[in-house]
């Protein structure tokens, strides 16, 4: 990453339904923090069921996936809430990431979590199942803000924009977070790699 350039972050979101609501956010969330980092939307969907004997020849799809994510300097989870925990597609993501042993593509990752649902507790249960996973994944998460969002029909506008001004002031209070963090974490890095 060099000074001018913004961090790129790799978006990966829980849900693989063409009208997510966690998808329409995540693109919401890309516009409002695009002047400072450059959100990619990593897909998930083509990934088959994790299975530990295709670890010899990984699939193509996986492959896609591990080197998009290694290649982004910071991660974002956007998980919607099933059965009070998070999808199994996004476990499934985030198990094939983890492997082959000793290549995980997750570890010393800068990362942040958010999710949506219509549903009155906002993800919180499923936010918090993916922070104990997020932790032995070794992905650096920030605490704080905490983004757990219920949608409401009025949430956005007719270009998927979010028309709640407290909400977007909370949401631009998340980017500015991490992008703090995710340079804070690179500097951390490239401090390590230099022997400083
Ligand atoms: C849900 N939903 C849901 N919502 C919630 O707040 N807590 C929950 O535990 C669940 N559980 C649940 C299980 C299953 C199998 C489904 C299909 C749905 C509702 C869920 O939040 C809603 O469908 C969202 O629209 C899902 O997010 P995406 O896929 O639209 O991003």
């Amino acid at each position: 990453m060099s000074s001018f350039q913004r961090p790129s972050v790799a978006v990966v979101v829980g849900s693989v339904s063409k009208g997510s609501l966690n998808r329409k956010f995540a693109g919401a969330l890309a516009r409002l923090a695009a002047p400072k980092l450059d959100l990619k939307f990593v897909e998930i969907g083509d990934l088959p069921i994790y299975d530990y004997e295709l670890e010899a020849a990984l699939p193509a799809p996986v492959r896609r996936f591990k080197s998009e994510i290694e290649g982004a300097d910071a991660v974002l989870l956007i998980t919607p809430e099933y059965l009070r925990s998070i999808p199994a597609a996004l476990k499934n993501a985030l198990e094939w990431g983890a492997r082959p042993y000793g290549k995980s593509s997750w570890a010393g990752k800068p990362a942040a979590i958010a999710g949506v649902t219509p549903g009155a507790i906002g993800t919180a249960v499923a936010q918090s199942h993916l922070r104990s996973i997020a932790t032995v994944l070794e992905l650096i998460v920030i605490s704080q803000p905490e983004l757990y969002i219920q949608i409401k029909p009025e949430t956005f506008d007719a270009n998927g924009d979010i028309v709640d001004p407290a909400l977007r002031d909370l949401l631009t209070k998340f980017i500015d977070v991490f992008a703090a963090w995710v340079a804070r974490q690179n500097h951390q890095t490239l401090l390590a790699a230099a022997n400083f």
